[in-house]
């Protein structure tokens, strides 16, 4: 079966198409990071009518690219929450339209859901149950996988999520937006040791995170020094340091509390170099097994959700058409 993934909930347009046998045949993003910066992060209104430029141009070119027609398509799956509720509107719209007109059924995604699932693209994917550090833009979650759908919710932030705490970190780093990327390139040069920040919530008996703390810190820090670019530099790597530890930590403390021994990285975050480097060190020492997806798989993106309309769609037969979006959406209650 051919499925259509759109993925429309925050600033990232992404469609792919992904076959139940032969796998991922195409897939497309458009980044609107570029038309956010100048206003230092994202601005709703102008994501929903970027989206709606995009999808259609981006789907005739995976169509394209993967030698199909839209009369090829035999179901479609979009992201229904959760995100911003205009951004979702278009990805709902555009795939109830589609259905309609192509008469295949349409269902919508959660898009941690997808998130989640993005390792299972890889050649090796790990087997259930895993344990999953869902780490985004807008959530920090340690969850325990035991199938599609089964999703049981360990621990969570209760402040900012981790690629928040990076954003705004950067922000008043003067580093720009998106700021994880950026931080984590600063971070790379700077001198591990010169500054040292808390390691908020790492000895707290339970799998729960707090980064709002860790921010202040940062600016507490940062207004006690001159921010020459070595300085900048080091800050970052303290911030840096601090969070990967903390997220480390807390992803092996739920491997041995689940019983587990399958670690799954996924969400923005999971890109950052330096907390891959420290989950697979450790997980390696105590015979755990990590598993991460591609880095473009990582952020945002189209693949993730036609995969996760793909399985579900295993699960149980995809029946009539969905025009539904969820702006605010627990995983755990799907
Ligand atoms: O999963 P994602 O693309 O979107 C959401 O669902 O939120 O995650 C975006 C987040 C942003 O906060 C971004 O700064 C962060 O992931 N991010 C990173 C890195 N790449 C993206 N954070 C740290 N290091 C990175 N290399
Ligand atoms: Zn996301």
């Amino acid at each position: 079966m051919l499925v259509l993934g759109i993925e429309t909930s925050c600033d990232e347009t992404g469609v792919a198409l992904y076959h139940t046998e032969r796998g991922l045949l195409a897939h497309a993003l458009h980044s609107q990071v570029a038309m956010h910066a100048e206003y230092g992060g994202v601005v709703p209104e102008l994501a929903s009518r970027d989206h709606i430029r995009r999808v259609l141009p981006l789907t005739r070119q995976i169509l394209q690219q993967a030698g199909c027609t839209l009369s090829d398509i035999e179901a479609i799956a979009y992201t229904e929450g959760p995100g911003l509720a205009g951004a979702l509107l278009v990805g709902a719209s555009i795939a109830a339209a589609l259905g309609f007109a192509l008469k295949v059924p349409v269902i919508g995604i959660h898009h941690l859901e997808g998130h989640l699932l993005a390792p299972l693209l890889e050649p090796n994917p790990p087997a259930f149950p895993f344990v999953a550090l869902l780490v985004s833009g807008g959530h920090s979650q340690l969850m325990k996988v035991s199938g599609i759908g089964a999703y049981e919710t360990l621990g969570e932030t209760l402040d900012d999520a981790a690629g928040e705490a990076f954003d705004k970190t950067a922000k008043l780093l003067g580093l720009g937006y998106p700021g994880g990327p950026a931080l984590s390139m600063r971070a790379e040069r700077g001198v591990q040791g010169r500054f040292k920040l808390p390691r908020p919530m790492i000895n707290s008996g339970d799998l729960n995170f707090s980064f709002s703390g860790l921010k202040t810190a940062v600016l507490t820090l940062a207004r006690q020094q001159t921010l020459d670019d070595q300085t900048v530099a080091d800050i970052a790597r303290a911030f840096q340091d601090a969070i990967v530890e903390v997220l480390a930590a807390k992803s092996l403390a739920a491997l041995s509390q689940s019983g587990l021994d399958r670690l799954v990285v996924a969400g923005g975050v999971g890109a950052n170099r330096q907390l891959r480097e420290q989950l697979s060190a450790l997980s390696a020492r105590r015979g755990f097994e990590v598993f991460y997806p591609k880095l473009e798989f990582c952020t945002d993106n189209g693949a993730m959700i036609a995969f996760a309309g793909a399985m579900r769609i295993k699960l149980s037969a995809a029946k009539g058409w969905k025009f539904n979006v969820r702006p605010r959406w627990d995983l755990a209650t799907i």
